[in-house]
């Protein structure tokens, strides 16, 4: 192009923008996460996860604005031009929140995560068991494909339509992403905010576009093509090396002014079909606002060594008006300028105008007020809506787990219905122990069944980290674990525990959830969000709890097994993270209610 332009450019106004992206970025993350951990129930890596994604997804937003707002207002054209790294940035959240939600949701099972990913779903008939995951995964590939093929080896290979077609799939996404939060963390929110401004911001981007698209048509139709010569504007109508666009023949054009002349090409950049006309005429060349691929204005010929050529158009001027020929010459044909004698004193040099971001050397300012402004705004208005999104949030469920923590505990083990050590905890003056019963769990999403085999009654010592609620303990066991050992010297008489006693046949509401995830080791720990989780953990053996809660808010947990009291924990994974009404027989079993499911009543309904 022009003796100056260099196609990848770092220079102080690229730093510039990139440097407060980055820290806007930075500081969105900063906010969300710290008043996420404001709740001494949540955890880093669930703050980390959410705030990645709305990060993604905020940005996401303000890149697909941009556009029409460039259209609608000129001032916000500096914006547009750094779009490409706008959308880079928010590629790279949406791979971090994707990889972590992957590892937390899906890794450490039975099966491969991506497996998991794409298998773990409920039923789609029913919005509060849709697998929303699965849209966040497919906005994703795309997101991905459209950043990998953003690079002009890409543009140069499809070609422009197909390229300008494939980047189209970014509304595709969008709308799937609106899914993915709307059928996945808003069916958990307590809070009306998130969604209202989900549907605000999706709403503010529809009707920008409608207008921008409106405003464009009203001129096409303004300028719609006559016999012979389409009218276009006055002359004084378009500023000193600006341009003013029409649509003559079916075709956008672009008629500019530079010093006392009239030329007219088409609108459409050879690039990447940028808007010509928005652009303006930088060193003689007509200047592409996107990216700036340049032009000279009397062929549509890109200076030498380069050699993209767009088509011209004949113009002449009627009675202080600027006709166009619609028939256009085929590109780079040369067509002399229409010469109007008068030069426009209302022009803005590069000096004052900041318009040129990134890859011309303008002379300071290097960013404009209007640019540093709207930068200013934006940067405020993400960090607002961390904020909003962040306060609004559901509190994070109690339990504790001591992550790296091993302690060992002596007991007896039960292995039915599922793997559990009752801790004697003190003796009676017969000898018999009052105890505290831990549930048994293996690493990752597995139960113990497998290290507790053929043990039922042993007096063991296990090595395990402790997982914890108020109201239930568990215990994470890692391999050898568990080693035989003799009884505690105050136990002579052995545990006391009174035989399991039948409560009869009882119809229960509630929502069945992997006992893991539930006593502390997962936030989310249940519902739509944590779904894929909690179907990972049952079908690796976890225990699954029933958790019913009564209209005083109290719970009451209960462990279920198949109708011959048998554990069953993967015959209920297609059923967790909704309410469910089953019925069956509820046994006291010392501390621990278990329920034999003998019929699932009703799935989907709260
Ligand atoms: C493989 C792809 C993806 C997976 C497995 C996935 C998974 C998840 C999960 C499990 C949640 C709920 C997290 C929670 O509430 O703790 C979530 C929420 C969310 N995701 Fe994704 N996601 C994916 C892709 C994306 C992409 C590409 C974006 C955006 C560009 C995105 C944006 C969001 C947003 C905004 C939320 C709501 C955050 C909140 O809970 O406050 N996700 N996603
Ligand atoms: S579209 Fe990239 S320079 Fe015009």
């Amino acid at each position: 192009m022009s003796a100056f332009y260099r196609a990848v450019n770092w220079n102080r106004q690229k730093y510039l923008y990139d440097g407060a992206l980055a820290g806007g970025v930075a500081l969105y993350l900063a906010g969300f996460v710290g008043l996420s951990l404001r709740d001494p129930n949540a955890t880093l890596e669930t703050a980390l996860i959410r705030g990645l994604g709305t990060g993604a997804l905020v940005l996401l937003t303000v890149i697909l604005a941009i556009g029409p707002l460039a259209r609608l207002d000129a001032r916000f054209l500096p914006l547009l031009y750094n779009r490409r790294h706008l959308g880079v940035t928010m590629c790279l959240l949406a791979l971090g929140h994707a990889a972590f939600s992957l590892v937390q949701f899906h890794a450490l099972g039975d099966v491969n995560p991506l497996v998991s990913l794409l298998t773990a779903t409920a039923d789609p008939a029913r919005p509060g068991a849709f697998p929303f995951e699965l849209l966040g995964l497919t906005a994703l590939i795309i997101l991905l494909v459209m950043a990998a093929t953003s690079h002009d080896f890409w543009l140069a290979t499809l070609s422009a339509p197909a390229w300008k077609a494939l980047h189209m799939l970014v509304y595709v996404a969008y709308g799937l992403l609106i899914g993915h939060v709307a059928l996945g963390s808003l069916q958990e929110s307590p809070s009306p905010w998130p969604a209202a401004l989900l549907l605000g911001s999706a709403t503010a981007v529809f009707l920008l576009h409608l207008v921008a698209g409106w405003r464009e048509r009203r001129g096409d139709r303004e300028s719609a093509p006559g016999t012979d010569w389409v009218d276009v504007c006055r002359v004084d109508d378009i500023r000193e090396s600006r341009a003013r666009m029409a649509m003559v023949g079916g075709e956008r054009i672009a008629v500019f002014r530079h010093q006392g002349k009239l030329s007219c090409v088409s609108n459409v950049c050879a690039h990447q079909n940028g808007p010509l006309g928005e652009g303006k005429i930088v060193d003689g060349c007509i200047t592409c606002p996107w990216h700036g691929y340049q032009y000279r204005p009397e062929d549509g010929q890109s200076p030498p060594p380069f050699t993209e050529k767009i088509p011209t158009y004949s113009l002449r001027v009627f009675e202080g008006r600027v006709q166009v020929d619609p028939r256009p010459h085929p590109a780079g044909t040369r067509v002399e300028p229409v010469v109007i004698g008068t030069v426009d004193r209302r022009a803005d040099g590069p000096a004052e105008d900041p318009f040129y971001v990134g890859y011309h050397p303008v002379p300071p300012p290097i960013l404009g007020r209007a640019a540093r402004n709207r930068t200013l705004a934006l940067l405020c208005l993400t960090l607002l809506s961390a904020i909003g999104l962040a306060v609004f949030q559901e509190p994070a469920a109690p339990g504790t787990f001591e992550y790296g923590t091993v302690r060992v505990f002596r007991g007896q083990l039960r292995e039915f219905p599922y793997p559990s050590l009752l801790v004697p905890a003190g003796g009676d003056d017969a000898g018999a122990a009052r105890y505290t019963r831990h549930l048994l769990v293996a690493q990752g999403k597995h139960g113990a069944a497998g290290l507790a085999r053929g043990m039922d009654g042993a007096w063991v010592e296990v090595r395990g980290t402790r997982i914890a609620r108020p109201e239930r303990e568990m215990l994470e066991l890692g391999a050898d674990a568990i080693t035989e050992t003799p009884p505690a010297p105050n136990v002579r008489m052995g545990i006391q525990i009174e035989p399991p006693y039948s409560l009869g046949v009882q119809r229960l509401t509630g929502e069945i959830v992997d006992s893991k995830c539930w006593l502390g080791v997962m936030k989310p720990n249940r519902g739509t969000v944590h779904r894929g989780c909690a179907t990972r953990c049952l079908s690796g053996g976890i225990p699954p709890i029933l958790m019913v809660s009564d209209s005083t808010g109290s719970t009451r947990h209960l462990l279920l097994t198949d109708a011959a009291g048998q554990p069953a924990p993967a015959w209920f994974r297609g059923l967790v993270g909704e309410a469910v009404t089953l019925s069956g027989e509820v046994i006291q079993d010392g501390d621990i209610a278990v329920m034999r499911v003998r019929e699932v009543v009703v799935v989907g309904t709260r």
